[in-house]
Order: structure tokens, then C-alpha cells, then sequence
């Protein structure tokens, strides 16, 4: 079957420039959209279609896109500084994309300590692709979104004019730019599910569904405390909450980046079935729940559910 398996496609014009002037990448917008013959859904009367965010660009990948795009448009060429982990994704890709369009970048690393240690790969790819790298202790790292801390880590970065983006990359605009995901499958879908970290790419998606579509969250986290944050986000983005949507928090596997023998086996089997790189930190998780789902009786006879595929295993 070709990609799209004939049902990609948005069913009105986009209303924003989709690809937010950065169609000097080559962005694959709106994403593949493609059907999976799975017979633990079709048994149900469920129909599951793959959305293939992960095709839309070999670098920045899936939601990285959907969120740093809008973005890397607002910093109009200034130095974008963001912060992450030690093995941020988000980093990774905001590294790319200022090689890619000749960006300088700034990445704020949480923990001091690595400053004094051989850099991990992903780290030395961000360095490699030109992100100079501040390190932080952990604790001023966990008051980064202070104004005053965050003015003092701006002032000793020396990098106090920069455009900066929060951890995770889900601020307004990023939110804002996910609701083209809603708008791309509202046509095509009943429901939709994808992965949650900070919920900023459902917040988005929820807000681009036309009435009647549904978007579901699954929660990669432990912790119950994401509905709200989610609803912050909307009210920056949107001033006020967006389209209908939930969140099920039963597929965590324990936590960010656990996992069970029984979700690996899941994601080793869904490869091999659909031919479909099952990135595992948050993709897997996603997958299992919407199949528990489906087994449980939650959807109708008749529902279409699209799986937003939103990262690929080999990271960013
Ligand atoms: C592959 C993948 N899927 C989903 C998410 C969750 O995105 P969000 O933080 O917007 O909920 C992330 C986080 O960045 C991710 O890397």
C-alpha cells in the first residue's frame, strides 16, 4: 500500500501557512495518513488509520515539527535558546533545525555536573550541529521559568537578546501549530490518540478538530497532573479551553522511559505486523493503550481512530 493509501489529504485549505515559511526544509505536509488492516481492532468494528508525523521531515521529526515550527518563524533569525535533559529530543532537534537554517542555538542543560564529563551522543550531536551548551545546576534548572532566574540565566549564558522556548517546546505558538494535526485529520477521523509528555501537542490537536471528533491523550508520565496543565495551555493559546478531549492514564508502564516486557513485546509485534518503526518512550505506549481500549468495547461499532505516530525509535 502507497503511504497515504488514498485517504490523505486535508478536506478544505489549509488556513495558515502550514509549513510557517520554512518551506525552504521540504516539510511532507499535512502528513501520510494511511489505513492498518489490525484484526484486534476490525473484530470490534474499528477501523485504525496511522498518521505518519514522523515522515514529515527526516530531522524534525513528527511533533518536533508541528512545534518548533511556528517557533523558529516567531525568532526571525535570532539565537533560539531552550532547555533539556541530557538526552533531550527536543534539544536534538532544535540543534538541527538551527543548522539547518543557519540559526544559531543555545541549549540550557539541567545538571551541572555534566559540564565536567565527556558529552553523552545526543549531546555531542547538538554540539556538533553548532547548539553551544550552557549547564545548569538542578536546582536553578527547576526554577528556569522564574522571570528572575531565568533573566540571570539569560544574562549568564550571555545571550540576553535570545528568542527562548520552553522545555518540551510547548508554548503557545507551539500549541497553536498543533491544531493543523486536528485540521489534517478532522475529516478522516472519529477519534484521535497520541502520547502525552507535556500535553502540548494534544492541546493543539484538540483545538484543529471540527465538532463531533474527539482527541485522546495517553499519559507517558506517572502523576494524574497533566489535564490541568493541558488546560493552561489552551487558555494561553487560545484564551480559553478547545475541542473535546481526554486523557487515559492507565498506560504509563511506571513512568517515563519504563517499560515492561509485555509493552515490548507489544511494540516488537505492531513493527512487524504494519512495518512501522514503534519508537518506544512514548509511540509504544500510545499504541497499547488505543488497542486496550479498542479490546475493552470504547468505541463504537463504526468508529475510525487515528494513531498519531509523532516520533521515530532512532530519537528526535
Ligand atoms: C515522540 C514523542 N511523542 C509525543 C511527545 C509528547 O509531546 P507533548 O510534550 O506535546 O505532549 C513527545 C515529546 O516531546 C515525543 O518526543
Amino acid at each position: 500500500m502507497s503511504d497515504n493509501g488514498g485517504v490523505t489529504g486535508p478536506d478544505t485549505p489549509e488556513a495558515v501557512d502550514p509549513d510557517f515559511g520554512l518551506g525552504v526544509l521540504r516539510p511532507r505536509l499535512p502528513s501520510p495518513l494511511r489505513e492498518a488492516a489490525d484484526e484486534r481492532f476490525a473484530r470490534h468494528g474499528v477501523r485504525l488509520l496511522l498518521k505518519r508525523d514522523d515522515l514529515i521531515h527526516p530531522e524534525l521529526i513528527g511533533n518536533k515539527w508541528r512545534k518548533l515550527a511556528p517557533n523558529l518563524r516567531a525568532a526571525a533569525g535570532r539565537r533560539v535558546l531552550t532547555f533539556g535533559g541530557a538526552y533531550s529530543n527536543h534539544l536534538l532537534a532544535t540543534a538541527a533545525a538551527g543548522r539547518l537554517l543557519g540559526l544559531p542555538t543555545v541549549g540550557v542543560v539541567r545538571g551541572q555536573e555534566l559540564a565536567d564529563r565527556p558529552l553523552n551522543a545526543s549531546l555531542a550531536r547538538c554540539a556538533a550541529d553548532g547548539m553551544r551548551l550552557h549547564f545548569v545546576d538542578r536546582s536553578t534548572y527547576r526554577r528556569k521559568s522564574e522571570p528572575q532566574t531565568l533573566a540571570a540565566l539569560l544574562r549568564s549564558a550571555a545571550c540576553e537578546d535570545a528568542y527562548v522556548i520552553p522545555e518540551g517546546g510547548s508554548n503557545a505558538l507551539a500549541v497553536r501549530g498543533c491544531t493543523a494535526l486536528g485540521e489534517e485529520l478532522g475529516g478522516h477521523a472519529d477519534v484521535v490518540a497520541l502520547a502525552c509528555g507535556t500535553g502540548g501537542t494534544l492541546a493543539g490537536l484538540a483545538g484543529g478538530l471540527p465538532p463531533g471528533r474527539r482527541a485522546l491523550g495517553i499519559p507517558v508520565l506517572k502523576g494524574g497532573f497533566l489535564g490541568a496543565g493541558i488546560r493552561a495551555l489552551q487558555e494561553e493559546a487560545f484564551g480559553g479551553p478547545r475541542g473535546d478531549w481526554s486523557l487515559d492514564d492507565r498506560f504509563h508502564f511506571g513512568g517515563y522511559a519504563r517499560t515492561t516486557p509485555v509493552l515490548d513485546a507489544f511494540a516488537d509485534d505492531f513493527e512487524q505486523r504494519h512495518g512501522l518503526p514503534v519508537e518506544r518512550l512514548y509511540v509504544a505506549k500510545s499504541l497499547y493503550g488505543l488497542m486496550t481500549l479498542a479490546a475493552e468495547g470504547a468505541f463504537p461499532r463504526g468508529t475510525t481512530v487515528a494513531a498519531v505516530i509523532t516520533g521515530r525509535p532512532d530519537g528526535t
